[in-house]
């Protein structure tokens, strides 16, 4: 059984510390991992210090691999997957060369809606007890749902216009191709299979925070749109939050008194989601090595076992 863990929250929190780290544990700890980002900034292969391109395993960790997907990347995998079927739906109707192919696949919305297929089929290899899915801040991440809501819609009108101008379009048709309406019901098919992956119990979210106000406030966005959603959340995690120490209270005390309203507000939001939250303490490091990953993972890890 494959497992993913989507890693939530504003730009900055942390989120691909927290998701290397998840990862990383969990593959120390026996468990099949691939590290997935669909951030189009990707940092995971410098904190791994991994070269190359597509998916590579870590050198010298057997269970954990990791996958920058690049733009570039989707969008040819778009082409192999979808390419050939929507030059066949267009050149039924329209003397068009394959050049097509490559106009729609830069399309604006394309890489980003066919992110979530590519994270589908990999789900659907079974090949990993988890994939740690480290989204990119909070908007563009939310973009990939919204986006993909908005393909399933368009696909649906889609679908009834044809119906309305099939006469029409039977007449234009240039050769037997297989039918644009099969086609765009099978889209649709798999725009459906993916939103019951993203609400079923394979896939779960972990939401990231800081203490402070601003991103408490995206936290709570968050929460809604993934409930909106039916995607199950399963924590929240504050992360680098600050020593209460006398030191600190003396040169940081406005930090420390928002940090322990927010603190308050975290838990709050835990308990209305009957979930746990787990703190990570702002940590003293340069270099993010194996026994930061390790300290930071084990604090994460009972929340996907
Ligand atoms: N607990 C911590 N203590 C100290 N520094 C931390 C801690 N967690 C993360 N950092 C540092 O904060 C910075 C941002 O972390 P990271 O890149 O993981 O955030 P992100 O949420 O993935 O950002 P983005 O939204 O840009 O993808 C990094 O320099 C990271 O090393
Ligand atoms: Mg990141």
């Amino acid at each position: 059984m494959t497992r993913i863990i989507g890693i939530w929250g504003k730009g900055g929190v942390g989120k691909s510390t927290c998701a290397s780290s998840l990862a990383y544990y969990l593959s120390r700890d026996g468990y099949r991992v691939l590290l997935l980002t669909t951030d189009f900034v990707p940092t995971i292969s410098r904190i791994f210090r991994v070269h190359g391109k597509g998916l590579v395993n870590v050198p010298g960790n057997a269970n954990l691999f990791i996958y920058e997907l690049s733009p570039d990347e989707v969008i040819d995998l778009w082409k192999q997957r979808f390419g050939d079927e929507v030059y066949q739906v267009i050149s039924s109707f329209l003397p068009i060369d394959r050049e097509i192919i490559d106009y729609i696949a830069g399309a604006p919305g394309i890489a980003d809606e066919f992110m979530l297929y590519v994270l589908y089929e990999l789900y659907r290899k079974k090949k990993y007890d988890y994939i740690i899915w480290d989204l990119p801040a909070a908007g563009d991440a939310l973009k990939l749902l919204w986006i993909e809501r908005e393909f399933y819609t368009h696909l649906g009108e889609a679908a009834k216009m044809y119906l309305k101008l099939k006469g029409f379009l039977q007449k234009l048709k240039r050769n037997s191709s297989k039918s644009p309406l099969d086609l765009i019901n099978e889209w649709r098919e798999l725009a459906d299979h993916i939103f019951t992956l993203l609400k079923s119990n394979d896939h779960r979210a972990l939401v990231i925070t800081t203490p402070d106000d601003l991103s408490v406030e995206v936290t709570r966005k968050i929460i809604n749109e993934l409930e909106s959603f039916d995607i199950s959340i399963d924590g929240l995690i504050v992360n680098m939050v600050w020593p209460d120490s006398s030191e600190v209270a003396k040169l940081f005390n406005e930090r420390l008194k928002m940090q322990e309203m927010n603190l308050s507000k975290i838990k709050e939001m835990a308990s209305k989601l009957s979930k746990d939250y787990r703190i990570i303490p702002l940590l003293n490091f340069r270099e993010l090595g194996t026994n930061v990953l390790e300290m930071i993972g084990r604090e994460i890890a009972p929340f996907v076992y």
